[in-house]
C-alpha cells in the first residue's frame, strides 16, 4: 500500500506561516545553527550524498550545481529561488510558499552561507498574490528577529532576502529568462553558455534553484545526506511532492518516496478514475512532459526508471485523462498554450507551434490526411533540435508521444470519426 511521507510537508497546516514561534517549536533554524558550525564544502558534500535532483523540472543534481558555483572565485554571488511555478498541472511549490515559508528561507540562508552570498531573491509567479504576501511577511518577521539581515544570529554572516514577482509569462520560469525578468528586462531567454553559475544575475555568479529543492536543504543539513537519500531509490534521493490532477478521485499534492509507482500514486493515493470511466492517458511533468498509456503505470517515480521508459519526473505533475476525452482535442489544448506562451524570439518555436496547431485543427475539423503525420514529425523534430530554449524544445512532446501511443485515434479522425465525439465534425462542423 502506497503511503505518503512527511519530510518536507511536515509543517503544512500545523504552523502559522507568519509565526517564528511556531517555526522554532517545529525545529526551525536548527539546521541553520548547525550549518554555521560546518565548512561550506562539508555542506555541499551532504547535498551531494542526499542525491537531491533539482525539483524544478530538469532534474540536475543539486550537489554538483552547488559545487560548480562554489569553485568560481568571483564575488558577489547571488542566490535565486525559482518560484515561478508556471508549468500547467504543477502546484506544489505554492504549498511550501504558503504553509512553510520560513523553511524555504532557511534553505536560502544556508545556500547564502555556503557561497558567502549576502543577497537572495525569490521570484514568485504573478498569479500567486497570496504567496507573495505570505513570503514578504515571513521575511519581514525574520528580518526583525535577526534571522535575516546583518549578522544573522550574531555571526559575521549577513543575508538579505528580496521578494520579487513575475507578470504571468510561462517562459519566465526558465532560469536565464527569470534572471532577465528580475533585472527588469524583457522575459526572453539568454544564450548559454556562459552558464548562470558564471554569468548570472547582474552578470555575476548565481545559483538558481527551485522552491522544493531549496526547502529540502534544512532537512539534509540537519539529518545528513545519507538519511535523506535513504527515503528514495539508488538514483533519486529523498521524497517528491507530486501534483495529481485531472480525472482522478482525490486530486492534490502528495509527498511520496521516490520509488513509489505511478499506479500506486494514481490508484491508491488518488483513488483511481471516477464515474466508472477508464484511464486513457497520463501526462507526467506538466504540459511540456510526455504522455503515455496504462502500460507504463508500473514505472517507479525515479529519475532513472522514468528515463529508461522514455518519460521524465519533470516538475512532479501527474495529469490523468479518462476515456471520455479525445486525444487530438487534448493535444490541441496543449499546443494552444504553447502558441500563447512562445516568447517569439526564435522562428522555430514562434512559427512551429502555430503550424502544429494548424495541422491539429485539420484533425479536429475532419480535413487531415496521412501526409500530415509527416509534417508533424518534421516540424516537431526541427523544434526539438533547434529551438532557442527549453520551451520550444519540449512544446511538441505531448503531441509526438500521443502519436506514439494513440496514432489509431488520429487515424480515426482522418476517417471522420472522433471516439469521444467532441471534435467539430462530430458535432456537425460547428
Ligand atoms: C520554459 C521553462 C519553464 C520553466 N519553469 C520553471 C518553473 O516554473 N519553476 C522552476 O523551478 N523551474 C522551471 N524551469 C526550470 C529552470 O530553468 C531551472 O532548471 C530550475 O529553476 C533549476 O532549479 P532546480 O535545479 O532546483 O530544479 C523551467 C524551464 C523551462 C525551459
Ligand atoms: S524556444 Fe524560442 S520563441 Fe520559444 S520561448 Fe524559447 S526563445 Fe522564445
Amino acid at each position: 500500500m502506497a503511503k505518503t511521507v512527511k519530510l518536507l510537508s511536515e509543517n503544512f497546516g500545523k504552523i502559522r506561516p507568519d509565526s517564528l514561534e511556531d517555526y522554532l517549536n517545529a525545529g526551525g533554524f536548527e539546521a541553520l545553527k548547525k550549518a554555521f558550525t560546518m565548512k561550506p564544502l562539508d555542506i555541499i558534500e551532504e547535498v551531494k550524498k542526499s542525491k537531491l535532483m533539482g525539483r524544478g523540472g530538469a532534474g540536475y543534481p543539486t550537489g554538483s550545481k552547488w559545487e560548480q558555483l562554489y569553485r568560481i572565485e568571483k564575488f558577489p554571488k547571488y542566490i535565486v529561488c525559482n518560484a515561478d511555478e508556471g508549468e500547467p498541472g504543477t502546484f506544489k511549490d505554492k504549498l511550501i510558499l504558503n504553509y512553510d515559508p520560513m523553511k524555504l528561507i532557511e534553505g536560502m540562508i544556508i545556500a547564502g552561507y555556503v557561497f558567502n552570498s549576502n543577497h537572495g531573491y525569490i521570484y514568485i509567479r504573478g498569479e500567486y498574490p497570496d504567496s507573495q504576501n505570505i513570503m514578504q511577511t515571513a521575511a519581514d518577521v525574520l528580518e526583525k528577529t535577526g534571522y535575516l539581515g546583518e549578522n544573522i544570529l550574531g555571526s559575521d554572516f549577513s543575508f538579505h532576502l528580496h521578494v520579487r514577482t513575475g507578470a504571468g509569462a510561462y517562459v519566465c520560469g526558465e532560469n536565464s529568462t527569470l534572471l532577465n525578468s528580475l533585472e527588469g528586462k524583457a522575459g526572453r531567454p539568454r544564450k548559454k553558455p556562459p552558464h548562470l553559475a558564471e554569468v548570472g544575475l547582474f552578470e555575476l555568479p548565481t545559483l538558481v534553484n527551485n522552491v522544493e529543492s531549496l526547502a529540502n536543504i534544512p532537512y539534509i543539513v540537519l539529518n545528513g545526506g545519507d538519511k535523506y537519500a535513504s527515503f528514495g531509490t539508488e538514483a533519486s534521493g529523498g521524497t517528491k511532492l507530486v501534483c495529481l490532477s485531472g480525472n482522478v478521485v482525490n486530486r492534490g499534492v502528495y509527498e511520496v518516496r521516490f520509488g513509489t509507482t505511478l499506479r500506486e500514486i494514481i490508484y491508491e493515493l488518488g483513488g483511481g478514475v471516477p464515474n466508472g470511466r477508464k484511464l486513457k492517458l497520463v501526462q507526467i511533468g506538466g504540459s511540456s512532459g510526455p504522455c503515455f498509456d496504462e502500460t507504463l503505470l508500473d514505472t517507479p517515480l525515479c529519475y532513472d526508471a522514468t528515463w529508461k521508459n522514455g518519460i521524465t519526473v519533470g516538475s512532479g505533475a501527474l495529469l490523468v485523462v479518462d476515456d471520455s476525452n479525445c486525444v487530438v482535442d487534448f493535444v490541441k489544448c496543449i499546443t494552444e498554450f504553447f502558441v500563447h506562451e512562445s516568447c517569439g524570439k526564435c522562428t522555430l518555436c514562434r512559427e512551429g507551434n502555430k503550424q502544429l496547431l494548424k495541422i491539429i485543427n485539420k484533425f479536429t475539423e475532419g480535413t487531415a490526411s496521412e501526409k500530415d503525420f509527416d509534417a508533424i514529425r518534421r516540424i516537431s523534430d526541427a523544434m526539438t533540435n533547434g529551438a532557442f530554449c527549453g520551451l520550444g524544445e519540449t512544446a511538441s512532446r505531448a503531441l509526438t508521444t500521443c502519436l506514439e501511443y494513440f496514432k489509431d485515434e488520429f487515424e480515426e479522425h482522418i476517417n471522420g470519426k472522433c471516439r469521444a465525439g467532441v471534435c467539430s465534425f462530430e458535432k456537425g462542423g460547428e
